[in-house]
């Protein structure tokens, strides 16, 4: 988001004060926001806090005639990256579908070059009314993009469709409208988070995998075109939009379910953390103090990576991921040449910043042609690093051409 200009369009609808949060957050990740307000949406929240919030001056009003709001809809479409509509009335959309300028939201949407993203948020009624349904479709046909709204309890009391979407997913849409659409074409496969090996229905056993990075790497390759397949051990993390999530639980489930997908992928990455054991016995009902051995019985798990190794197609590209407390280099080649990979992204878990379950990662790509150090850098930034390196690795442009 770093330097985008997003042109913020805020109408009247009592969602108005929840995209607060939502200027706030663009302008932490260093986006400049410009808000412009319907008069309507001046009675929900006022121009103030928004102008507080975006460090810049609020457009409201298309007739005042302040030497800096002459021509405002001319001028602030003009060097927009996006418009952002949020929440977007019934009433604007109708607006927008007219192709009207009566106000100078209209107008600068009117005057501009640069995407439109429009959020509605609505009672349900008014969303499902055909002349709605219709201005959302006449939009779409006319090259915005509409993110849906959620169903839930609304502001009127009534429950249903035309709660504001969330802000995770409206960000994502912006993110892609910036990222390169360099893995359009692509099948991507990932696998993420840590499997859980059951004792008995109580218990089991696991590892400190949050998924974050397997997640980064799903979202990024999402924003960059691909048609993503994300495998997931437990975690607590949101599902990144528009990705076909497979929930697991076991080592043995996921190996199921990579042997289903993988076929069709053209990028496979493994970056979840498998256990490489399983107790040999599940006890059906749980282990009682006095009862238990001990001794724990292990047997190991299939090596995922290892199988996909020895059976992939010769198009398709491999990653898989180290996690190392000592000699990462050595042990990052081991295992590119023991599982037959493309690269392995090797992990430093003892370091602050790079071990389990925080957002940032310093890791070491090993390819064949060498290894290369990444600075540190967010697990998002990570991903779309890991992606720049698989653009290099010579068979991503042959997918393309298939
Ligand atoms: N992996 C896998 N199946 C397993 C174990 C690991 O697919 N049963 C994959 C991981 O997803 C990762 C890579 O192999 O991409 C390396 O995992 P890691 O745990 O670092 O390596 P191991 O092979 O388990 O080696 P070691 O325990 O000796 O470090």
């Amino acid at each position: 988001m770093q330097g985008r200009k997003i042109l913020f369009g805020i109408t009247g609808s009592v969602a108005a004060f929840k995209v607060a949060g939502w200027v706030s957050s663009l302008v932490k990740e260093d986006a400049q926001v410009t808000v412009m307000m319907t008069e309507a949406a001046t009675h929900f929240v006022t121009p103030l806090t928004f102008g507080a919030l975006s460090g810049h001056q609020v457009y409201t009003d298309m007739f005042s005639i302040g030497a800096e709001e002459m021509m405002a809809h001319i001028t602030l479409s003009g060097d927009a990256d996006a418009i952002l509509i949020a929440p977007a009335t019934a009433q604007t959309i109708a607006r927008l579908a007219q192709g009207m300028a009566d106000n100078l939201l209209s107008a600068a949407v009117l005057a501009a070059a640069a995407p439109v993203v429009v959020c509605p948020a609505m009672n349900t009624k008014m969303l499902a009314h055909p002349a709605t349904q219709r201005n959302l479709a006449t939009l779409q046909e006319l090259g915005y993009l509409i993110v849906e709204p959620e169903s839930g309890s609304l502001a009127c009391g009534e429950v249903g469709s035309g709660r504001l979407a969330e802000w995770e997913t409206v960000r994502e849409v912006l993110q892609r409208l910036f990222a390169e659409q360099d893995l359009t074409q692509q099948q991507v496969l990932i696998t993420a988070g840590p499997t859980r090996e059951a004792l008995d229905p109580a218990r089991y056993l696991s590892n400190r995998s949050s998924g974050k990075m397997g997640y980064a790497l799903a979202r990024t390759a999402r924003r960059r075109g691909a048609q993503v397949t994300l495998i997931s051990g437990p975690t607590n993390l949101p599902v990144p939009p528009e990705v076909n999530l497979i929930l697991v639980q076991t080592a043995a489930e996921m190996a199921e379910a990579v042997r289903e997908h993988a076929p069709a992928a053209h990028i496979i990455i493994k970056a979840a953390a498998v256990a490489d054991f399983r107790p040999k016995e599940v006890a059906s009902l749980k282990i009682k103090k006095q009862d238990a051995d001990l001794q724990l019985d292990l047997v190991p798990n299939q090596d995922i990576l290892a199988t996909l190794g020895r059976e992939r197609r010769s198009d398709q590209i491999l990653i898989g991921f180290a996690a190392e407390s000592n000699n990462h280099e050595d042990e990052g080649r081991r295992k590119l040449e023991a599982k037959k990979a493309d690269m392995i992204v090797v992990n430093d878990i003892l370091g602050k910043r790079t071990g389990f379950d925080v957002d940032t990662n310093q890791v070491t790509l090993i390819t064949r042609d060498g290894a290369e150090q990444l600075a540190l850098l967010s697990k998002e930034e990570t991903a779309n690093s890991i992606w720049d390196k698989v653009m290099t690795l010579g068979k991503v442009a042959k997918n393309e051409a298939e």
